[in-house]
């Protein structure tokens, strides 16, 4: 088995947090395309200003700009042995450009870890998340509070709610998820590669569940 991994799941379910821990254990990039694409708007790119208005409203950037923004993100060497990504692919148009771009290589996907959590529980993990927009770290209030209230362990920034986390655009997330992104679960299923986690699950019993998961994938 390879190492080329997918994390599906709606906004809050845990994507982010669990593919940054085991991306650190088992030595693969963590590739998320939301990280890369606030950081492009951070930096006025011109990627990032034609992204702005989709990803602050919620709505999914144009698979165009998002598929070229992964072939680029695939030619840097450390994807050789692997990687795990984390929200992308988010339509089928976004999983058939992705398999057509492995086959290239000779490769493939070979698990998805489908994350399924409440609507509340994804709520009540949006609404509290604060972010480091220096180096991308993860907190949130009350599961994983920071040392000192708002200032990032890692790097010392202040901390930041993100502008897409306000109940409104959450709520148009995840009308977006379930009609693009939910079909995605049926089409790795048919291939025989999904695996489905409980969300809902504390951030230490999931990761246990998962590190599980990968090491019967071949990746100890
Ligand atoms: P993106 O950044 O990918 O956001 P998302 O998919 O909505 O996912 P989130 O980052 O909100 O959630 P997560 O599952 O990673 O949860 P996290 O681990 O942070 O995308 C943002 C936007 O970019 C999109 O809306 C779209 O516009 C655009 N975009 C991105 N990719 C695209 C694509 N492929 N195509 C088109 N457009 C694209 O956890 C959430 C919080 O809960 C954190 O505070 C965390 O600390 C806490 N927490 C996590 N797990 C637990 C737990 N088990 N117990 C308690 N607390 C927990």
């Amino acid at each position: 088995m390879g190492h080329h991994i997918v994390f599906l799941g709606p906004p809050g379910a845990g994507k982010g947090t669990h593919a940054r821990r085991l991306g650190e254990r088992f030595r693969l990039p963590h590739i998320a395309t939301g990280d890369l694409l606030r950081s492009s708007i951070r930096n006025g790119t011109t990627a990032g200003k034609q992204a702005r208005t989709f990803v602050e409203s919620g709505k999914l950037v144009p698979d165009r700009l998002i598929v070229q923004m992964i072939k680029e993100r695939f030619e840097h060497p450390d994807v050789a042995s692997g990687f795990i990504l984390d929200g992308f692919p988010r339509t089928v148009e976004q999983a058939e450009a992705l398999d057509e771009i492995l086959a290239r290589d000779k490769k493939q996907i070979d698990l998805v870890i489908d994350f399924r959590a409440s609507e509340e529980t994804l709520i009540e993990r949006l609404s509290g998340r604060r972010t480091c927009p220096r180096c991308d770290a993860n907190y949130h209030v009350r599961n994983i509070p920071t040392r000192r209230e708002g200032i990032c362990d890692g790097c010392g920034s202040d901390l930041v709610e993100r502008q897409d986390d306000r109940l409104e655009t959450v709520r148009a997330r995840l009308k977006v998820y379930g009609v693009e992104t939910k079909p995605l679960s049926e089409y790795y299923e048919r291939r025989k590669l999904l695996r489905t986690v409980d969300g809902n699950l504390g951030i230490e019993e999931l990761q246990e569940k998962l590190v599980e998961y990968l090491e019967r994938n071949d990746l100890a």
